[in-house]
């Protein structure tokens, strides 16, 4: 096989692999959470990658964690995604909605524009991000239990 062809081979495959991001059951259905992730970019610098994912019983739906009008993080509370009926993603800036099942924006400032998708799969009950190659596995992994 020539340099070229395995190299083709590895890009092919590296679209296969599947990371981790979390257990299903690490998130309750209806709710949503925020993962500050790392990835290696086509020059394999690390770049990081902040996303929102929302569980919807056994489906979930991946979005970056920016907003299309300031670009700026949706949960000006931490975690804090959803709107005040749990139906909607919101932004906490100014307040523009999201449909949770497509991230187009269906209220607000950002009306005609939507969150940027990111693929993502349940495997085995876990919730795996696909189409990117994380920098560490580790850094998925942020939060720490405070109790309750
Ligand atoms: S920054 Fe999100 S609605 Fe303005």
């Amino acid at each position: 096989m020539t340099e070229a062809a395995a190299s083709q081979a590895d890009a092919s495959e590296s679209e296969l692999i599947a990371y981790v991001v979390c257990g299903l059951n690490d998130i309750p259905s209806r709710r949503a959470r925020g993962f500050q992730l790392v990835i290696l970019d086509a020059n394999s610098e690390e770049k990081p990658l902040p996303i929102i994912v929302v569980r919807w019983g056994k489906q979930v739906f991946g979005y970056l964690n920016i907003c299309p009008h300031d670009r700026v993080n949706l949960d000006w509370e931490r975690n804090q995604f959803l709107d005040s009926n749990g139906l909607r993603l919101m932004c906490g800036k100014h307040g523009s909605t999201f449909e949770i099942g497509t991230g187009a924006c269906i209220d607000g400032p950002c009306l005609g524009s939507g969150l940027t998708p990111v693929a993502l799969r349940v495997i085995d009950d876990d919730i795996c991000i696909l189409g990117v190659t994380l920098a560490e596995d580790a850094e998925t992994e942020e939060e720490t239990p405070s109790g309750g």
